[in-house]
């Protein structure tokens, strides 16, 4: 059967793409191939950091890998926090340091016009493959919801009355600009002879 690696240890993630592709291909983790490297993520654009993340399995590992990025881009920050989401308040991964960051530089903003974006890069030999997803919305002036994570309390999407984090998991994954870009991607290795 084909391998393929997914450049994350994202149980959650795994597990949705394994159940989709079922056993047409096996998907391996980062740790299933014993790589336990600090994968740097410092390109400027999501796609650049899901490349980086894929040619590192690729060229140190040897085997054909995918790897996604994601972020919040906010029309009146210029597009911040865009590569910089998981950190944007100075320490990372700290969701309510950065949704507090959020709703203080856009304290009096004309527009809270924002989107998701997630980029995946899928790297089978010597060919590079892109696949992407956004959603549009808006930042609220409150959060609103615990569910799901990162800036989900303040993100509307557009046509909801309800943020993120007050939907469903299935309602998020159905629109979301990771379940749009894992969709593509799926799509992509059903059809076609990797
Ligand atoms: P990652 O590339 O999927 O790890 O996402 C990077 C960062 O973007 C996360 O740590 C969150 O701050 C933000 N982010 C990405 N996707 C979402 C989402 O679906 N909801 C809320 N925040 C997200």
């Amino acid at each position: 059967m084909k391998k393929l690696v997914f450049a994350t240890n994202n149980s959650h993630k795994l597990s949705e793409i394994r159940a989709i592709l079922g056993d047409r291909m096996e998907i391996l983790s980062l740790s299933d191939i014993g790589c336990h490297d600090d994968i740097p993520e410092d390109a400027p654009t999501f796609e650049g950091n899901a490349l980086a993340k894929a040619m590192w399995v690729k060229e140190k590992y040897g085997y054909d890998c995918f790897a996604d990025d994601s972020g919040l881009e906010v029309d009146a920050l210029g597009g911040a926090p865009g590569v910089y989401s998981a950190r944007f308040c100075g320490r990372p991964h700290d969701d309510a340091g950065n949704n507090a960051m959020l709703l203080e530089k856009l304290a009096g903003a004309e527009s809270r016009a924002a989107r998701f974006r997630t980029a995946i890069a899928l790297v089978v030999g010597e060919n590079r493959h892109f696949f992407n997803g956004e959603i549009h919305g808006c930042i609220l002036e409150a959060p609103a919801g615990d569910g799901g994570f990162g800036y989900d309390p303040l993100f509307r999407p557009d046509g909801w009355n309800h943020t993120f984090a007050q939907g469903t998991p299935e309602e998020k994954n159905a629109v979301s600009h990771r379940g749009r870009a894992v969709r593509a991607l799926i799509d992509f290795l059903e059809n076609n002879a990797i």
